[in-house]
């Protein structure tokens, strides 16, 4: 049997990991500021995360929930405590997409409508409704192609306020990532945010805030979004929360009311999944890792900026954004084949930082030496 062969892959078998570093099969070590997509937030093989995920599979791995799991229990506590939402309700499920797809069913049974705004250059994942409102025409099968669906221009006020007032009844969610991944790190601005919030607000619409690839403490914040000063209804997450192992879960404001049935997955907060999501959690609170994301963040972006081969730097904490000209389109490859360091891109030419959020001043001492190097 083959693989179904959908990924274009670097010629590279990652066999050990620790902290910020991977090790190839020849042994060769690499830094990695790509986190293996924005995945790894408290370093590849934490010791207190390898821990409690091994003492948990020795005690029981996966039980459905048709039990009582305490650990969901104790996740739900210290997310709310950590993210400072402590009267939001929790949901546990498996991955970004699946997140978006139960966060926008929510919005849909709550106010009973169909509409979804979203924005030009979002990435939501790739399941029916999460694809519907990717901005991406070619991963969008015809089966998924959704009427309801309304992209408006980020950050434009105006059109989102027309929208509002010609179809405000029919709007069920605004979905917004607080940054923009996949489409380039590109910011929803505050006032922005503030706008979604008012008009959310005004016509009983959900506002959904994608904080999958931007949240979980990466910009130095919890939730990007978070920035602008007013809560969103819904946060869905994934990637960092279990530093590897899948989970995800969507944070729901105190004015939704569950009923038995509503939303459902069988994996979704088993007791592995909880252990990895509270080992991070803790990791996260121990030692100051959002403080941490926040300050070697504004470091690299400072030293960045003074780039003059640079056409852009975006982003906040270390969810970096780097715009280059056409002609260091080469920088991405040499800066993994020859400086042996991982980085992510975006299309056409930026090059994205998603490091473990414990990165240290060294190691992006050592990303801007090989940078210069290969720029100058
Ligand atoms: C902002 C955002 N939302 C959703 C997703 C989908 O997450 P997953 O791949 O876990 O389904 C991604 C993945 O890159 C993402 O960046």
């Amino acid at each position: 049997m083959n693989l179904f062969d959908v990924y274009p892959l670097n010629d590279i078998e990652i066999t050990k990991a620790l902290g910020s570093n991977v090790w190839d099969a020849k042994n060769q070590k690499y830094l990695d500021l790509y986190g293996g997509h924005a995945v790894i937030s408290i370093g590849h093989t934490h010791p207190h995360y390898v821990k409690r995920l091994t003492d948990q599979l020795h005690k029981v791995g996966f039980y459905s929930n048709s039990v009582k799991i305490p650990l969901q229990v104790q996740l739900a506590e210290k997310l709310g405590q950590v993210s400072g939402k402590k009267d939001f309700q929790l949901f546990l499920c498996n991955s970004g997409a699946e997140a978006n797809e139960n966060a926008l069913k929510l919005a849909s049974f709550y106010n009973g409508r169909k509409k979804i705004i979203a924005f030009h250059g979002a990435f939501h994942g790739r399941t029916s409704l999460a694809v519907a409102v990717t901005d991406n025409p070619k991963i969008i099968a015809p089966v998924n192609e959704n009427a309801n669906v309304i992209f408006l221009p980020l950050n434009n006020e105006v059109a989102l306020e027309e929208t509002f007032k010609a179809q405000g009844d029919e709007i069920a969610a605004v979905i917004i990532e607080g940054i923009q991944g996949v489409g380039g790190i590109k910011e929803a601005s505050k006032s922005f945010l503030q706008k979604i919030r008012s008009l959310c607000d005004a016509y009983n619409a959900v506002y959904i805030a994608d904080s999958v690839q931007c949240g979980y403490g990466r910009t130095g914040l919890f939730y990007a979004h978070d920035y602008a000063g007013v809560d969103a209804d819904v946060y869905t997450m994934a990637k960092g929360m279990g530093n590897g192992f899948p989970i995800a879960g969507i944070s729901i404001a105190p004015k939704f009311k569950p009923w038995h049935g509503e939303l459902g997955t069988t994996f979704g907060g088993n007791h592995l999944a909880c252990s990895a999501g509270l080992a991070v959690l803790e990791v996260m609170e121990q030692d100051n890792l959002m403080q941490n994301a926040e300050e070697v963040g504004r470091y690299l972006i400072e030293k960045l900026n003074k780039f003059e081969q640079v056409i852009e730097v975006r982003g906040r904490g270390l969810m970096i954004g780097i715009e280059l000209p056409a002609e260091l389109a080469h920088v991405k490859k040499e800066l993994l084949f020859t400086h042996h360091i991982f980085t992510g891109e975006a299309k056409p030419n930026v090059i994205r930082l998603l490091p473990a959020l414990n990165l240290s001043k060294t190691h992006a001492d050592a990303f801007l030496e090989a940078f210069r190097k290969l720029v100058n």
